[in-house]
């Protein structure tokens, strides 16, 4: 639980109910309720969910920030070299101004969603693509933006060291430096990120992926490159057996705001391909893994935000990528396909209710 004794929050909820912290009252919708902790709740936001009402009515209750879920990213904005076309993304932009959301930027540099003419690019002219599109990007959005996952899974999977991407393969580690000063050159009030996943659990290829973090943190800083935070994508898995514990995670964030950076939970939402078919028993253990995760990450100081990767099941990236061996399709966020809630949602928000009395 964070430091901040009911009567704040009770204060966050009054302040919060009257828009005064810049965002229109939620009534008891999860942005209302991270409110009370200073926090923002957000959902990443798909083109097609621009034209669901109702699921926009679901979002403006919910959500204090979105995250175009695909608008942003290279194949998207620059899909022939120097021509850029940011039509979805500032829709998006417009949206979440017109419903006064604050909006994150993702992602600057990524090995995936690359248009096909950067692939066969020598390193000479693919590190100048890469300085005119993170440079033209970050302008474009400047001021309009609140944070920037700029370099997007930069590390190894199994946990050695950095991915042995297209970036890294012909540019060498520098392209993050790079990456990272130029979008402070293009937008200096932006928070930065290194936005990773794997960065949670308990087992030893996380504790290698963290190890790996920590060491290009440390010499990016020893560098002096500008990195203001560190986006941990979140994408569970709810496991068939026990609650998942997150025992070793509170000492990682603790050692990422000892390095003076923000943490941010960027892509929250809790896999059910593990587990049996029963919707109940799904819903239950995927219900129980977002509770045991808040609780570790909730009294983190560093913690600005939490962004869930999408509000309901009916557009979840993971039915394409992580399919189900029954073939339903899976129930990993807060609401379901038919935008009701789920015990899920009601395990997030009765986590994010402040419960210690004064101290
Ligand atoms: O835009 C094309 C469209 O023209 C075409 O008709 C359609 C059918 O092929 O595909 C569309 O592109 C799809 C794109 O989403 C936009 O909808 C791609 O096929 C599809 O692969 C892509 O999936 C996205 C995925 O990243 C790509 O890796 C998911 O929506 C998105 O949720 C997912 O998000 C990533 C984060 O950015 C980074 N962290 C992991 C997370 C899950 O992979």
């Amino acid at each position: 639980m964070r430091r901040r004794p009911l009567l704040l929050a009770g204060l966050g909820l009054a302040l919060a109910a009257c828009g005064a912290l810049g965002r229109p009252a939620k009534g008891n919708g999860l942005q209302a309720l991270a409110a009370q902790r200073g926090l923002t709740w957000g959902s990443a936001l798909s083109l097609a969910a621009l034209d669901q009402p109702e699921l926009l009515t679901l979002i403006q209750h919910n959500v204090g920030a979105i995250t175009p879920e695909n608008a942003l990213k290279w194949d998207a904005t620059e899909p022939e070299p120097g021509r850029f076309s940011f039509s979805d993304a500032d829709r998006q932009l417009a949206y979440a101004k017109r419903n006064q959301m604050t909006v994150r930027g993702h992602a600057l540099v990524w090995h995936r969603q690359l248009p096909g003419w950067l692939e066969s690019l020598e390193p000479t002219p693919l590190r100048q693509a890469l300085e005119r599109h993170v440079q033209h990007v970050a302008s474009h959005t400047r001021g309009r933006v609140i944070s920037w996952d700029v370099v997007n899974e930069p590390l190894d999977e199994q946990g050695h060291g950095l991915r042995r991407s297209l970036w890294l393969e012909k540019l060498g580690p520098d392209y993050i430096a790079d990456a990272l000063r130029w979008a402070r050159q293009a937008d200096p009030k932006a928070r930065l990120l290194i936005n990773d996943y794997g960065l949670e659990g308990d087992d030893p290829q996380t504790a290698r992926k963290r190890v790996s973090l920590l060491t290009l943190i440390d010499q990016l800083q020893r560098d002096g490159v500008p990195l203001d935070g560190i986006g941990l994508q979140a994408h569970l898995v709810a496991p068939r057996e026990d609650e998942p514990r997150f025992a070793t995670l509170p000492a990682f964030l603790q050692q990422l705001r000892q390095r003076g950076l923000a943490v941010e939970i960027t892509e929250l939402d809790v896999s059910d391909r593990e587990l049996p078919s029963a919707t109940a028993l799904r819903d239950g253990r995927v219900a129980a893994t977002y509770g045991a995760f808040l609780r570790a990450v909730l009294p983190e100081p560093a913690l600005k935000q939490i962004t869930t990767w999408g509000l309901s099941d009916r557009d979840t990236w993971l039915n394409g990528a992580f399919p189900r061996s029954d073939g339903l399709p899976q129930r990993p966020l807060p609401y379901d396909a038919n935008l009701q809630a789920k015990p899920a949602r009601s395990s997030i928000a009765a986590t994010l209710q402040p419960t210690e009395a004064p101290r």
